[in-house]
């Protein structure tokens, strides 16, 4: 039985994904625009953080097919589509970043994975090592982080809309938003169904978050883009309400009531 058929909520279906996975249609979008009307400085440093962050998604599915996930059909199917949808991701907002005469794409990428390679080489031991010693425990680990993160992405995006009021760019990024929707999905829909079904992982999850969680792109990032984003995107009434509607998302899960991880996150980082 797949988790979208246990989950009391299940919202994610494969069947769907496979029918609507797609490279993201950018047709109609004029990137010459931003060369008359660009982005403002805070907006652009945002869009390069989710560039090179969206280009990292194949790392993270590295991490995560030395786990159990790559034993489960739905898991590593949706990894399959994820990492192409969000590879086309870095590569819509990597046009952004050119039509303001920016570096993108390989030009941001390979310095960055040189930059951290010692950081990274160690990733694929450490998660490989979690899942020997907590088994299916360790992808509940996985499901919940990628939930939030998702969330926290889809977030984001819709921050940057509000902050930049650029046509061009709100209608790229709802393009973007809408395929985010389906990995909030997957990863929703997983998480809620290994949560419920073992006290064991509410309680791994719970401590994992608790003392290991940052912000999508904290690992890869340096720490001040990190400040920087989470300034620009989630400070300010609008913003912080927009935190606070993922951390109201993460008390529903089970077992995971009072983190207030966003909420937290973003007081540390915004002092
Ligand atoms: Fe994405
Ligand atoms: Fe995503």
């Amino acid at each position: 039985m797949s988790a979208s058929e246990k989950g009391s909520e299940a919202l994610f279906d494969l069947d769907d994904l496979k029918k609507n996975t797609a490279r993201l249609d950018v047709s109609g979008i004029d990137f010459a625009t931003f060369g008359d009307q660009p982005l403002s400085a805070g907006g652009l440093r945002c869009l390069r953080y989710m560039h090179d962050v969206e280009y990292h998604t194949v790392c993270y599915m590295r991490d995560l097919l030395v786990t159990k996930a790559h034993q489960d059909h739905e898991i590593a199917s949706f990894l399959t589509f994820w990492c192409f949808e969000e590879y086309w991701h870095g590569e819509a907002i990597g046009q952004v970043l050119k039509a303001h005469e920016e570096g993108a794409h390989a030009e941001r990428v390979q310095p960055l994975r040189a930059r951290i390679r010692r950081r990274e080489a160690f990733k694929p031991w450490l998660h490989s090592l979690g899942s020997m010693i907590a088994g299916r425990e360790w992808l509940a680990v996985h499901m919940t982080w990628g939930a939030v993160n998702e969330w926290s992405t889809q977030a984001g995006y819709a921050r940057l809309i509000a902050a930049e009021r650029h046509p061009v760019l709100t209608d790229l990024l709802k393009r973007i938003m809408r395929q985010e929707g389906r990995h909030i999905d997957f990863y929703a829909t997983h998480a809620r169904a290994a949560l419920a079904s073992s006290g064991r992982a509410q309680r791994l999850v719970r401590f994992a978050l608790e003392r290991a969680w940052s912000p999508v792109g904290a690992g890869v990032m340096p720490a001040e883009e990190v400040d920087h984003l989470t300034r620009f995107l989630f400070t300010g009434s609008d913003g912080m309400a927009a935190a606070q509607r993922i951390d109201r998302q993460i008390d529903r899960l089970p077992g995971l009531g009072g983190l207030s991880l966003l909420e937290r996150s973003i007081t540390a980082r915004a002092a």
